[in-house]
C-alpha cells in the first residue's frame, strides 16, 4: 500500500483516486502527521502531493524524516518534488516564470519512471508529454544522486529521478486528466517501482471489509438507517453479508419519496436479499408537520428533525443494539476536515439529513469510510445490488419536500411523483439517463391555462431540471434534444390531468442552484 502525504493541494484526493483505480490501496496523511504514524503505515512507497506553500521560505512544510528512512520509493509531485529536492541537498528557487495550465514537457526515456511513456516523439529523441502545470517555484540544482528526467523552457528541471533509490519528482500534475499519460505514470510508479500488486479489486475490497466489520462488531447488533441512496444501500448489503441477522435496518417513508421508491427498497432488501428491514410509514407525520410552512430552510429543518424523531422511536424499540452503521464515505471524511487533511481551503456547504440521535450512546460503524464513490458503486455491484440502484442520480435528504415549491401537500406530491416518473422513464428509454448527472421534475403551485380535446384546462405547472456536473458545486443545464423534451412534455400533460404546462429549466449553477429550493 501507498501513503500519500498531503501538502495542501486541491488535487490530493485525485492522486488517491488514481492510485486506487490502478488497483493499489492508499491513504492520505497530512505532511505533519506524526513520524511514528508514518512509519507504522508500512508503505511500499510514498507520494508527496503538491501544495500552495513555498520551499524558499524557512518554515515551509517539510517531508517527514520517516519517509526517507523507510528505504522505499518516493514520488514528489510539484511542491512534493521541490520539498524532496530541497531536503535531499538540491536547491529550490522562486522563478520569474510562473507556469499555469497546459505545457509540453520534454521527457528523458532513460528513467525508470518515464521510459517509453510519451504523447509525441520529438526529432531530438526526447519523448514529449502533454501535461498540466501549476507552480511558481522550481528546482534549480539537482540533489546528489539525481538526474534530470524532464524539462520545459521555463523549468529546465521539470522532473528528477534517482533510479537507484526509486526517488522521483515531477513538476507537473500526473493525477489530473489534463495530463493524458498521468495515469500511466502513477501506475508505473506504484506497480513497477514500488512493486505493489493490483489487488485492490471489488472482490478483495468486499472480503476485506466483511472481515473488518466482523472483527469490529463481533456478535453485537447493528442498526442502520436505510434511505435507498447508494451509500446506505451498499452499507446494508455489506453488513448483511458480514453479519446477517445481527443487522436491522430502519427505512422511513416520509411521503416525499419518488414513485414506488419505498416498495422498491423493500423488494430489493427485504424480499430479495433477506435483510431485516423495518419500514416506517410516516407520511402523515411529515405532512402534518409541514402544513402551512413555505420557507425552504424551515421545511428542511422540519423534515430533518422529524426524521430523527421517527428514527429514534424505532431505535428505542429495539433492544440490545450496540452499533449504529452509517454510509460515510472517504470524501465526507476528507471534506469535513476541510480538505484532504485539513491542509487546503475547500468551499463546500454540506447538506445533511440532520445529526445523530445523540443520547443513543451507540458506537459507530462506518465500513465505507475509506472508499471513494466509484469504489462504493463497484462494490455495490459486487454485492449483487441492481445497477439501476447503484448508478441512480443523487436524491436530496428532504426529498420532494424541496421540489414542491412552498407548502408541501400530498396532492402536489402525488402529481410530482407521476411527472418525475415519466421524465426518468423517458431518459432511460432514450439512453440519456447516464449522460446527465441529475434529473428530476419540480412542482410549481401556480395554475396556468391550457386547451385539450375536451376543452379548457386550468391546472398546475411542472418544471423539468437536468444538469451535467462533476462535483455538484457548479453545473450546466443539460442540452437535452428538443424532440425528447417535446415527447416528455406531451406525455406529462396528456397523462396527468392535474398538469397543464411543462417548462424546462435553463439555469446554470451558479447563479441558480440545482434544486429549486
Ligand atoms: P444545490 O441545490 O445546492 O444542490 O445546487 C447540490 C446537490 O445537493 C443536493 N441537495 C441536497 N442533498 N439534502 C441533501 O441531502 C439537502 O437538503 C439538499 N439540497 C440539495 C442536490 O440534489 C444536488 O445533488
Amino acid at each position: 500500500r501507498i501513503l500519500i502525504l498531503d501538502f495542501g493541494s486541491q488535487y490530493t484526493q485525485l492522486i488517491a483516486r488514481r492510485v486506487r483505480e490502478s488497483g493499489v490501496y492508499c491513504e492520505i496523511y497530512a505532511w505533519d502527521a506524526a513520524e511514528q504514524a508514518v512509519r507504522d503505515f508500512g508503505a511500499a512507497g510514498f507520494i508527496l502531493s503538491g501544495g500552495p506553500e513555498s520551499m524558499t521560505v524557512d518554515n515551509g512544510p517539510r517531508v517527514p524524516e520517516a519517509v526517507f528512512e523507510a528505504g522505499v520509493p518516493v514520488l514528489g509531485i510539484c511542491y512534493g518534488m521541490q520539498a524532496m529536492a530541497g531536503q535531499l541537498g538540491g536547491r529550490v528557487e522562486a522563478s520569474e516564470h510562473k507556469e499555469f495550465g497546459y505545457a509540453q514537457v520534454r521527457a528523458r526515456g532513460h528513467s525508470n519512471l518515464l521510459r517509453d511513456i510519451e504523447d509525441h516523439a520529438s526529432p531530438e529523441g526526447w519523448g514529449l508529454l502533454d501535461v498540466w502545470m501549476s507552480h511558481g517555484d522550481r528546482v534549480a540544482e539537482l540533489p546528489e544522486g539525481f538526474k534530470r528526467i524532464a524539462s520545459t523552457d521555463s523549468s529546465p528541471i521539470a522532473g528528477i529521478g534517482d533510479d537507484e533509490r526509486g526517488y522521483y519528482g515531477v513538476q507537473f500534475h500526473p493525477e489530473v486528466t489534463h495530463t493524458p499519460q498521468g495515469a500511466r505514470i502513477l501506475s508505473r510508479f506504484v506497480h513497477e517501482i514500488c512493486g505493489c500488486p493490483a489487488d485492490w479489486t471489488p472482490g478483495n475490497i468486499v472480503d476485506d471489509l466483511v472481515a473488518r466489520v466482523r472483527q469490529q462488531v463481533g456478535e453485537d447488533k447493528v442498526l442502520l438507517g436505510l434511505s435507498g441512496g447508494v451509500d446506505s444501500s451498499v452499507v446494508a448489503a455489506l453488513l448483511h453479508k458480514a453479519i446477517g441477522d445481527q443487522l436491522t435496518c430502519v427505512f422511513v417513508d416520509n411521503g416525499l419519496l419518488r414513485k414506488n421508491e419505498a416498495d422498491q427498497v423493500m423488494a430489493t432488501f427485504a424480499r430479495h436479499m433477506g435483510v431485516n428491514v423495518i419500514r416506517v410509514d410516516a407520511e402523515d407525520r411529515f405532512l402534518t408537520a409541514l402544513k402551512g410552512v413555505d420557507d425552504p430552510e424551515r421545511k428542511r429543518k422540519i423534515i430533518g428533525n422529524m426524521f430523527i424523531e421517527v428514527f429514534d422511536e424505532e431505535a428505542a424499540r429495539l433492544t440490545d443494539v450496540d452499533w449504529l452503521a452509517q454510509g460515510t464515505i472517504y470524501p465526507d471524511v476528507i471534506e469535513s476536515a476541510g480538505s484532504a487533511t485539513g491542509k487546503a481551503h475547500v468551499i463546500k456547504s454540506h447538506h445533511n439529513v440532520g445529526g445523530l440521535p445523540e443520547d443513543m450512546k451507540l458506537k459507530l460503524v462506518e465500513p465505507l469510510r475509506e472508499l471513494f464513490k466509484d469504489e462504493v458503486r463497484r462494490i455495490g455491484l459486487e454485492l449483487g445490488l441492481p445497477a439501476d440502484m447503484v448508478y441512480r442520480h443523487p436524491f436530496p435528504g428532504p426529498g420532494l419536500g424541496v421540489r414542491i415549491l412552498g407548502e408541501v401537500r400530498k396532492a402536489y406530491a402525488d402529481l410530482l411523483r407521476e411527472a418525475d416518473a415519466i421524465f426518468i422513464e423517458e431518459l432511460r428509454a432514450h439512453d440519456l439517463y447516464d449522460q446527465v448527472s441529475q434529473a428530476f421534475a419540480v412542482f410549481l403551485p401556480v395554475k396556468s391555462v391550457g386547451v385539450t380535446g375536451d376543452g379548457r384546462r386550468y391546472e398546475y405547472v411542472i418544471a423539468l431540471r437536468a444538469v451535467e456536473t462533476i462535483d455538484f458545486m457548479t453545473a450546466r443545464w443539460a442540452h437535452l434534444p428538443y424532440e425528447f423534451l417535446d415527447h416528455v412534455s406531451r406525455r406529462i400533460i396528456n397523462e396527468i390531468p392535474g398538469i397543464s404546462r411543462v417548462a424546462y429549466d435553463i439555469s446554470g449553477k451558479p447563479p441558480a442552484t440545482i434544486e429549486w429550493e
